[in-house]
């Protein structure tokens, strides 16, 4: 017999409804909605005053990612245990190609850091690398393992780093497969002649990262990659935007016509450069790509979020610690590994930042926070919503629950890196409760159950999930 959790007389909200009602969960999925249902439950949980809401889905990690020299500080554990404490139940990481080897054994790879570990489900986007003529089937592949999104790289040279040709060809096997391309568009090439610049102009400080990467290389890379995804017919979705030129890019596309998404994350949308000015090497906290930018640009990435040109939020998750790791470049910016840590903050933030602040309501914070990643990323319905039959992915979310983010507060950090990107924020609005797939994983703040994420097989562009 299945166990069964009766969440009762919350509000729940999903990106279209707004209702008082009941949830029954039995098994791993929503079984029954409705007013003061009459059903037996093992347990109740008591959601008066609660937002019942879809678990988060966010669509941009890298966990245990070789990187910068060294590896992002969260593994599948410790990263899907901060995600849930934050209120987020599916993760889509990404596994790496090495360069002149198979993605099909990169995602081997991916698979046996994330097996077992897990606390909450995943999927995994495949990033190329490179991609010869004779490797194209293997995307073929992927998609049928429920790999359904590639990410490419116009930046990173030498490193991640793909040029236009390589561009091209993946984009076209990819929109024919009915997958989707996600891409990390600056102009990398532009920007590391920029960057030998400054450092033989002797700058060394993490500041010198921010002033060598313009918007306008940032908005170059968008304007070519939605381009290039025009030519080859792929759908696009542009990762981490940061800037008003680069969304300007995004705007243009959309009107006349391309399959074109973006999301953003909460540290350009919270953040501005100010943050490199920091004393010492602090600057090195907020050294990731691209860069924290000046202040106007936050506004106009909410206004793309209120308007629909954005369509989701993603972390960008990639934590490095500062001592040991950040530290890496403290002689010298190029060398500070890039990526900060933010997987348990967004749900939060974006609640605060966003509804209690007036600038989203409360059905477009769901629709960016989980259905959008959810319908974009062949999950949906399966994920991303409450409704009868969907898996029993639920945050009961306390509106009102004001607390102080901070790195050495138990309570609100829980990831495996000596420092928050937030530290000393105000946050009013709080998981309480989080459910994956039926098993409460965090009660009222604690965890109680570990370990039991599955890998989630995604569907292609256009197809549901079932
Ligand atoms: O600085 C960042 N964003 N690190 C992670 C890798 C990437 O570009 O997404
Ligand atoms: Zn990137
Ligand atoms: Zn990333």
């Amino acid at each position: 017999m299945d166990s069964s959790i009766l969440i009762k007389g919350g509000r729940v909200v999903t990106a279209v409804d707004d209702y008082h009602a009941d949830v029954w969960v039995r098994g791993e999925a929503v079984a029954a909605i409705g007013r003061d249902l009459d059903v037996r439950a093992d347990r109740v949980i008591d959601a008066t005053g609660k937002l019942v809401i879809p678990g988060g889905i966010d669509p941009h990690t890298h966990l245990d990612m070789p990187f910068g020299g060294t590896t992002s500080a969260d593994d599948f554990e410790s990263g899907t245990i901060a995600a849930a404490h934050g209120g987020t139940t599916t993760l889509i990481d990404f596994a790496v190609q090495t360069k002149g080897e198979s993605t099909l054994a990169a995602l081997d790879a991916w698979h046996a850091k994330a097996e077992g570990k897990a606390t909450i489900d995943y999927g995994f986007h495949m990033i190329v690398t490179d991609m010869a003529k004779e490797r194209l089937p293997e995307m073929t592949r992927l998609r049928d393992l429920g790999v359904t999104s590639y990410k490419l790289f116009m930046a990173y040279p030498g490193v991640l780093y793909v040029d236009d040709g390589v561009l091209y060809r993946t984009f076209r096997k990819a929109g024919e497969d009915g997958t989707r391309i996600c891409m990390h568009a600056e102009n990398g090439i532009v920007i590391d002649e920029i960057v030998r610049e400054a450092y033989e102009a002797g700058h060394r400080e993490p500041r010198w990262h921010a002033l060598t990467r313009p918007t306008r290389m940032e908005a170059e890379g968008v304007h070519r990659a939605i381009a290039i995804a025009e030519v080859a017919g792929a759908p696009l979705y542009i990762v981490h935007l940061s800037s008003r030129e680069a969304l300007e890019q995004v705007r243009l596309g959309r009107a006349r016509g391309v399959d074109v998404q973006a999301e953003t994350c909460p540290q350009y949308l919270f953040l501005d450069d100010s943050v490199y000015e920091r004393p010492g090497f602090e600057g090195a906290k907020f050294v990731m790509t691209p860069a924290i930018r000046p202040p106007g640009h936050q506004a106009a990435l909410w206004q793309g979020l209120r308007f629909g040109d954005l369509a989701a939020v993603a972390t960008d998750h990639c934590p490095f610690c500062f001592a040991g790791q950040k530290e890496l470049g403290a002689e010298d910016f190029r060398k500070i590994p890039n990526g900060a840590p933010g997987v348990e903050n967004r749900m939060s933030l974006m609640f605060h930042g966003g509804v209690v602040e007036k600038r989203i309501s409360l059905n477009r914070f769901v629709e960016l926070t989980s259905t959008a990643a959810a319908k974009t990323f062949g999950l949906f319905p399966k994920k991303g919503t409450i409704a009868v039959g969907s898996d029993a992915d639920i945050v009961v979310f306390d509106p009102d629950r004001r607390r102080t983010i901070r790195a050495s507060d138990p309570a609100t950090h829980h990831m495996r890196v000596d420092y928050s990107t937030y530290e000393g924020f105000e946050i009013q609005g709080w998981s309480e409760t989080v459910l994956s797939r039926g098993k409460v994983v965090v009660d009222r703040g604690s965890l109680v159950t570990r370990g039991g994420g599955r890998f989630v097989r995604r569907a292609g562009v256009g197809e549901l999930l079932r």
